[in-house]
C-alpha cells in the first residue's frame, strides 16, 4: 500500500512539474482515439460502456487543449472503416456523439470553442448531421480552439473527394491545370484551411494511422502511448507536448 502510493506521489509530481514552453505550443493537435473497446474488456465491460468513457477523456483532453492555447484539436471518432463494426456498436457510437453535442455545447460555447467535423458527414444518422450543422452555425465565430470531430472520416477518401473537387472546378474554368499545385490540393481537402497537425498522437499501443489525415501528416509529428483512450489524461498530453518541444523539425533541411 505504501509502495503504490509512493508512486502515485512521484507519477503526480512528474505531471506537474512538467514544464511546457508556452511559446510552442503545437497549434494543430490531431489525437487517433483508440483502444476503447480494450479498456472495456479488461473490465469485463460491453464495448458500448469503453466508448462511453472515451468521451470523458474527451472532455478532458478538449478542455486542457483550450487552455493550454492549442488552436485546432482534431479527434478521429469514426472511420470509414468502422461501418465494418456490428451495426449495434456503431449505433451505440452514433448516439454518444449526439449526447456528447447536447451536453457539452454549452459549455463548449462559452468557452469559445469551435464546433467543426471533418469526413463525409452526409452518410451520417439525419440527427447526428442536424446536431453538427447546429452547433457548428451556433460556434463558427468563436475565437478559441476549434474542436475538429472526424466522423465517416477516411484519408484516401478525402483525397479522392478533393480530386473530384478539382475535377470539377477544371471543367467550370474556375481553376487551370497549371493552378494544381500542393498548396490548392490541400485547400480542396476536408481541412481546407486549417494548418496541417504539428502533433499526431495515438494512444493503445498501436504503431499506425489507419487512415487518418495522410495528406496532411506528411510532416508531423508521432506521439505513440500504451495506454488506452479512456484512460488518456491531461498528464499524458503534456507528455507529448512536452516530448514535441524537444524535437527537431528539419522539414529535410540541414541546420
Ligand atoms: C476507438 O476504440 C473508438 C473507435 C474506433 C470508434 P476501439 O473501439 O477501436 O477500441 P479497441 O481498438 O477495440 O480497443
Ligand atoms: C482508428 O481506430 C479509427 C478511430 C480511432 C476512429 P481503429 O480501431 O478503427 O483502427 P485499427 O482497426 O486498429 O487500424
Ligand atoms: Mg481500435
Amino acid at each position: 500500500m505504501k509502495k503504490l502510493f509512493a508512486f502515485f506521489k512521484r507519477d503526480k509530481e512528474i505531471s506537474n512539474n512538467l514544464d511546457l514552453d508556452m511559446s510552442k505550443i503545437p497549434k494543430h493537435i490531431a489525437i487517433i482515439m483508440d483502444g476503447n473497446g480494450r479498456w472495456a474488456k479488461e473490465r469485463n465491460l460491453p464495448r458500448a460502456l469503453g466508448h462511453k468513457a472515451g468521451v470523458e477523456a474527451i472532455r478532458r483532453i478538449v478542455k486542457e487543449c483550450n487552455k493550454l492555447g492549442v488552436g485546432y484539436l482534431t479527434l478521429y471518432a469514426f472511420s470509414t472503416e468502422n461501418w465494418n463494426r456490428p451495426l449495434k456498436e456503431v449505433d451505440s457510437l452514433m448516439k454518444l456523439l449526439v449526447e456528447y453535442l447536447k451536453n457539452e455545447f454549452e459549455e463548449l460555447n462559452a468557452n469559445d470553442v469551435v464546433i467543426n467535423s471533418i469526413g463525409n458527414i452526409s452518410k451520417l444518422p439525419q440527427i447526428c448531421r442536424t446536431e453538427l450543422n447546429n452547433a457548428y452555425e451556433k460556434t463558427k465565430n468563436n475565437k478559441g480552439l476549434t474542436l475538429n470531430l472526424a466522423l465517416n472520416y477516411g484519408g484516401r477518401n478525402e483525397i479522392v473527394d478533393a480530386v473530384k473537387g478539382i475535377y470539377i472546378d477544371l471543367r467550370s474554368g474556375k481553376i487551370s491545370k497549371d493552378e494544381i499545385t500542393e498548396n490548392i490540393l490541400s485547400k480542396y481537402m476536408y481541412t481546407g484551411k486549417i494548418p496541417d497537425p504539428d502533433l499526431i498522437i495515438r494512444p493503445s499501443g498501436e504503431l499506425r494511422l489507419s487512415n487518418f489525415l495522410l495528406w496532411q501528416s506528411a510532416y508531423s509529428e508521432l506521439w505513440f502511448s500504451d495506454i488506452n483512450w479512456p484512460d488518456f489524461h491531461e498528464k499524458q498530453l503534456r507528455l507529448a507536448i512536452s516530448d514535441y518541444q524537444k524535437r527537431d523539425r528539419r522539414f529535410g533541411k540541414v541546420r
